[in-house]
């Protein structure tokens, strides 16, 4: 596995570039189970590529950027084992030069839901994306969708710029207590891992009573809100379309069920992506399935 620090040494990639895909696989580090698994999904597609920056553009004043947790000799080893190519670790100056430099700015999807909470995360998100597409120049790039707006922001941007890369996302990968496995979770101690569980029970709620039939998106929206009553801060319990992020008061088609809470010093998010096409509750993805690329 090769580490690569700078934008020049990204040329060794090309030896991976060939009938399979080059995947690349985005993180800030602090790598999880459900990282490794967007990891081995990838790997079954094609030669991989995973990128480790803590991208300071998309914390906002007061958040947890010089928290962050940062072990790059852990994520390696992590990683070494599941037959990644290369790791790209650059240093901040690598990414971003100078004062003034160009931004990409989210849509539409943008707005409300962590949008809200966050002012200028997409845009970080988005900018520092767009520059890893750029330089690694993959053909396919995996998402967690725990950030399902994340991935529909990121979509959006691809589609729009008419980026030459296919986007796939990867299930939520979640503790035995059905918290979704996040770097920020080891900011929590016993009891707030517990009250956290909130988080996951009123997706959990939310969906049951759409397998019970319920429409009404304001019935959904006050089922997770009673549930979330354990966190210290709800930030919100929400119900929107995916793709677009519409709010009709009544749902149909493919469905996001997302929520945001403080927990002790933890901001967590968690969602759940449900596909009422068919009748059934039944899971959906946000930016493609990984299933098509595999049998390629
Ligand atoms: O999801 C993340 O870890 C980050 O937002 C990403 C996509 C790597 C961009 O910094």
């Amino acid at each position: 596995m090769e580490v690569l620090r700078t934008a020049a040494q990204l040329s060794r990639l090309d030896q991976w570039r060939g009938e399979r895909p080059l995947v690349l696989v985005p993180t800030m580090g602090a790598l999880h189970a459900g990282h490794l698994s967007l990891v081995e999904t990838g790997a079954r597609m094609g030669p991989v590529v995973v990128s480790i920056f803590v991208n300071p553009t998309q914390f906002a004043p007061g958040e947890d950027l010089d928290a962050y947790p940062r072990d790059l000799a852990a994520d390696l080893a992590l990683l070494e084992p599941l037959g990644v190519k290369a790791v790209f670790s650059p240093a901040v100056d690598e990414m971003y030069g100078q004062p003034g430099e160009v931004t990409v700015q989210p849509g539409s999807r943008g707005r409300g839901l962590c949008g809200g909470d966050r002012p200028g995360h997409f845009s970080g998100v988005l900018t520092v994306v767009a520059k890893l597409f750029g330089l690694v120049q993959p053909q396919v790039a995996i998402f967690g969708r725990k950030d399902a707006q994340q991935c529909l922001v990121i979509r959006q941007m691809v589609e729009d710029l008419r980026m030459p890369v296919s986007l796939v996302d990867g299930p939520t990968v979640r503790e035995a207590s059905g918290l979704a496995m996040s770097s920020r979770n080891r900011y929590l101690d016993e009891g707030q891992q517990e009250r956290a569980m909130c988080l996951s029970q009123g997706l959990n709620t939310a969906r049951e009573m759409l397998g019970n039939g319920e429409r009404n998106r304001a019935a959904l929206v006050g089922a997770m809100l009673r549930e979330l009553k354990p966190a210290d801060k709800i930030e919100y319990a929400e119900v929107r379309l995916v793709p677009n992020l519409e709010e009709p008061d009544e749902v149909s088609g493919e469905v996001l069920l997302a929520v945001a809470a403080l927990v002790g010093p933890a901001r967590l998010i968690d969602n759940l992506v449900l596909d009422l096409a068919e009748g059934d509750v039944v899971d959906g993805f946000l930016l493609g399935d990984p299933q098509q690329w595999s049998k390629a």
